[in-house]
């Protein structure tokens, strides 16, 4: 695809994410010509680095952090001569006008008015006034060329949301808005789509009548790091439920767009979350179990406590780990419980997907050992990338004697050295495409989702935070919620 020249601006230019994330998927696009064939990246920062400085600072982000480190001194030469870095305050109005400046010296160059791409890569309370400073200066006024990204949390909660959208949407129009959920960019992520809608085996049996229920897990064995501050405000049910695992709950369970086009994916996901149904607060104990880390072990070494984490309140309730029970009321999903979970500290990193099928064989085989096992779809997201289908066998022999069989699609031989899912998101931003971006009314959706239970667990008395031991699978608790209904968490490890 032809993409029109652009100029990148990077608010928070020098910040974590920009170093980690966004300039070596930036690189990597480079590196792969999928970069517009004319750009200019202009990181935005109050540090006070030099050029030369600033393109240091990045070629050594990349060699650290870009999964593409095998490059030649003239490809970087090239492509460093693509970044501008400018010392900029968001508060300052000449920052406004320096912007202004650097994009007429690129439209100049390119000899029309570039497409202009903006990543707010920077904290929440300054997004009002980032946003006010680029429409003040008219700097995002072309409606179909000019795109902003943000990057989450999106709101604090369901009413910050809504005045956060409105703000926006008097500001600029929906389809400049790009609300980034990384979640979305991963490739086992996407591939649900693929795999539910390009196939047409499954989707006959996507249904409560074969699917008893659904599972999904995002455990992380980091801690909360250096991230203390934010985390300590933040939580597993705002940090991670609200969007990552809701997210990959609408790719599990939307209904088919009648094409593969962006409003009607994002339509058919905002239906969804409206399906979802809402917990009462008064049942929150029943459907939710939340906890935080103790001190424990990772892979033989010591880990401390959340309360002991820097920048972490020592009497903190946050919870760092989340386990609840939804159900989605329409005629697809009716009766299937949807279990999700997700913690810091646990045992593994390991993200997945698991559709556990009900039991709907007519044959009585004659007894043997094996007794039949259900049927298991398990989608593994990371580190693992692969689709593994569990079904009964015949175990060869003079006997007939069943055992479980795997069939196991590995993602991962074909997308080892993939990109990365900021890459996707960014060249998808830069060719417009928001498919894969959160539509306003899908923000709100979710955050009405967890609203009460959001209020009970800080307001209430109803829910106890419990604790697990850093390094094991989280509290016995989030294991009993699945018992009640004779379920338990699948892994396939
Ligand atoms: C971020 C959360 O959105 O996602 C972090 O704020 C979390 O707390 C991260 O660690 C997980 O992302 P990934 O891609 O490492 O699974």
């Amino acid at each position: 695809i032809q993409i029109k020249p652009t100029s990148i601006v990077v608010f928070g230019g020098t910040g974590d994410l920009a170093k980690r994330k966004l300039f070596p998927a930036f690189f990597n696009l480079y590196m792969d010509g999928r970069m517009p064939s004319q750009f200019q990246i202009i990181a935005l920062g109050r540090q006070p680095y030099e050029q030369e400085s600033f393109r240091d600072y990045v070629h050594e982000n990349i060699l650290a952090f870009s999964r593409n480190t095998n490059f030649s001194q003239e490809q970087w030469q090239a492509f460093q001569d693509h970044i501008t870095f400018h010392k900029a305050h968001i508060d300052d109005d000449s920052s406004y006008d320096d912007l202004n400046m650097l994009f007429n010296k690129n439209d100049a160059l390119w000899g029309e008015r570039g497409n202009r791409l903006f990543y707010l890569s920077i904290a929440p309370s300054f997004i009002e006034q980032v946003s006010s400073g680029l429409k003040r200066f008219q700097l995002a006024d072309d409606v179909t060329g000019d795109r902003i990204i943000f990057e989450k949390p999106f709101g604090y909660d369901k009413s910050s949301a809504i005045r956060l959208n409105k703000l926006l949407a008097n500001t600029f129009h929906e389809q400049q808005i790009y609300r980034i959920d990384h979640y979305l960019g991963k490739e086992t992520v996407q591939n649900i789509l693929a795999f539910r809608f390009g196939n047409s085996i499954f989707e006959p049996l996507w249904n409560n009548r074969h699917i008893d229920s659904v599972q999904i897990t995002v455990a992380e064995q980091v801690g909360v790091e250096n991230r203390g501050g934010y985390y300590d405000h933040s939580g597993a049910l705002r940090d991670m439920i609200q969007n990552h695992l809701l997210q990959i709950l609408c790719m599990v369970a939307m209904e088919a767009p009648e094409e593969f086009e962006s409003e009607q994916i994002r339509d058919r996901k905002a239906d969804l979350l409206k399906s979802v149904r809402r917990i009462k607060r008064e049942d929150i104990n029943h459907y939710t179990v939340r906890a935080q880390y103790d001190a424990g072990q990772i892979n033989g070494l010591p880990k401390k406590a959340y309360r002991d984490e820097p920048g972490v309140n020592p009497l903190s309730t946050t919870e760092t780990f989340v386990a609840m029970k939804f159900y989605i009321d329409n005629e697809r999903w009716l009766g299937v419980p949807f279990y999700m979970r997700t913690g810091k500290s646990l045992q593994q990193k390991h993200s997945a997907v698991v559709i556990n099928f009900k039991d709907s064989t007519k044959t009585k085989f004659p007894a043997n050992k094996n007794s039949i096992e259900n049927n298991q779809l398990t989608i593994n997201i990371q580190p693992e990338m692969d689709i593994r289908l569990s079904f009964m066998s015949k175990q060869p022999g003079l006997d007939m004697e069943m055992t479980p069989a795997q069939m196991v699609f590995d993602y991962f031989q074909c997308a080892s050295n993939g990109p990365e899912a900021y890459e996707t998101l960014l060249l998808d931003a830069l060719d417009g495409d928001s498919t894969l971006f959160m539509r306003s009314d899908q923000v709100e959706e979710a955050w009405d989702i967890i609203e009460a239970i959001q209020e009970e667990w800080e307001h209430g008395d109803l829910s106890p935070i419990y604790s697990y031991p850093a390094g094991s699978w989280g509290p016995e608790a989030a294991d009993e919620l699945l018992k009640r209904q004779g379920h338990r968490w699948l892994s396939s490890f």
